[in-house]
């Protein structure tokens, strides 16, 4: 008899899930015998990653859905019970990650829109979760943050507020929700190649990773899976960081006072 997955019959929402790291998030639950339910404003990627679950031996569905929007949330949330009957997992990862723009030259209306997308987001599709989950006495909640949260990217300050505000919030929301079963934790991403970098540019990137190379989309599949199981079922509250150890360093190898040329050989 074939062994049960690690989330099996699970009712898993991603959101973002039709790109890059949600998608694989979504394909590894959905092979560890989730109900993935696949939320992006792209509803072309989602239907497509719905339809790789489903062959390969799958349950998937795909809900065009603006995250920053509640009308849309609410219909991916009642979409969702109608078909499937709960949410026991949600990952709110759906973000905009090409918002760069120096501090003196940003305003009102793209820090309100990267804040809309990438926060209130968190906030609109954790409480609808929350209701439910609260209700059954369980749930995972995981939050995509970032290392902006810890430490700045130049020209990012909005996203870097966002990712912050998330680190805070997954705090705020263990306390609110642990009395009720709901666990949330919040997974921080490195340096991912989620759009098919060149190679010119992964080698830039990956020389200044203390593991030598770029991240996958796939790099944060593992992590996910393990906030959403119940291996993780003491774990809440807490910040995941999978990054090739990018948070543990104070400068990159290139400027390093000891530079990896000093390395031992083994
Ligand atoms: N790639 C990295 O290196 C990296 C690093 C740190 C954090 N992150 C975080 O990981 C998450 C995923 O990043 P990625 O690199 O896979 O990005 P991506 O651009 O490949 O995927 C993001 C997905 O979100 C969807 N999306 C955008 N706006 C939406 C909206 N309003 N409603 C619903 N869906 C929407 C997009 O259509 C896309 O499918 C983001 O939260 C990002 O901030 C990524």
């Amino acid at each position: 008899m074939a062994s049960a997955g690690r989330i099996q019959d699970k009712v898993a929402i991603v959101t973002g899930g039709g790109s890059g790291i949600g998608r694989a998030i979504a394909l590894r639950f959905g092979a560890e015998g989730a109900k993935v339910v696949v939320a992006d404003i792209n509803d072309a990627a989602a239907g497509k990653v719905a339809k790789e679950i489903e062959a390969g031996g799958g349950t998937a569905m795909a809900v065009k859905t603006d995250v920053s929007n509640e009308e849309s949330v609410d219909n991916l949330f009642d979409q969702t019970v109608k078909t499937y009957g709960t949410v026991d997992v949600l990952v709110n990862n759906a973000g905009l990650v090409d918002t760069e723009r120096h501090f003196l030259e940003g305003d009102a209306a793209w820090w309100d829109r990267i804040i809309a997308v990438n926060l209130r987001s968190v906030f609109l599709c954790g409480h609808r979760a929350a209701q439910i989950m609260a209700r059954k006495g369980e749930g995972s909640i995981i939050n995509l943050s970032s290392g902006g949260a810890t430490k700045a990217h130049r020209g990012n300050a909005a996203y870097d507020a966002a990712k912050g505000g998330i680190e805070a919030l997954t705090r705020a929301m263990c306390l609110d929700l642990g009395p009720y079963g709901v666990r949330v934790n919040a997974l921080v991403p490195g340096s991912i190649d989620s759009k098919g970098m060149s190679a010119e540019a992964r080698k830039y990137r990956a020389d200044t990773v203390p593991l030598g190379r770029i991240g996958e989309p796939d790099d944060l599949a593992g992590p996910a899976l393990f906030l959403a199981s119940d291996d993780a079922k003491y774990v809440t509250g807490q910040v995941t960081v999978s990054d090739g150890g990018m948070l543990a360093q104070q400068r990159s190898p290139q400027v390093d006072i000891f530079p990896h040329s000093k390395y031992p050989k083994v």
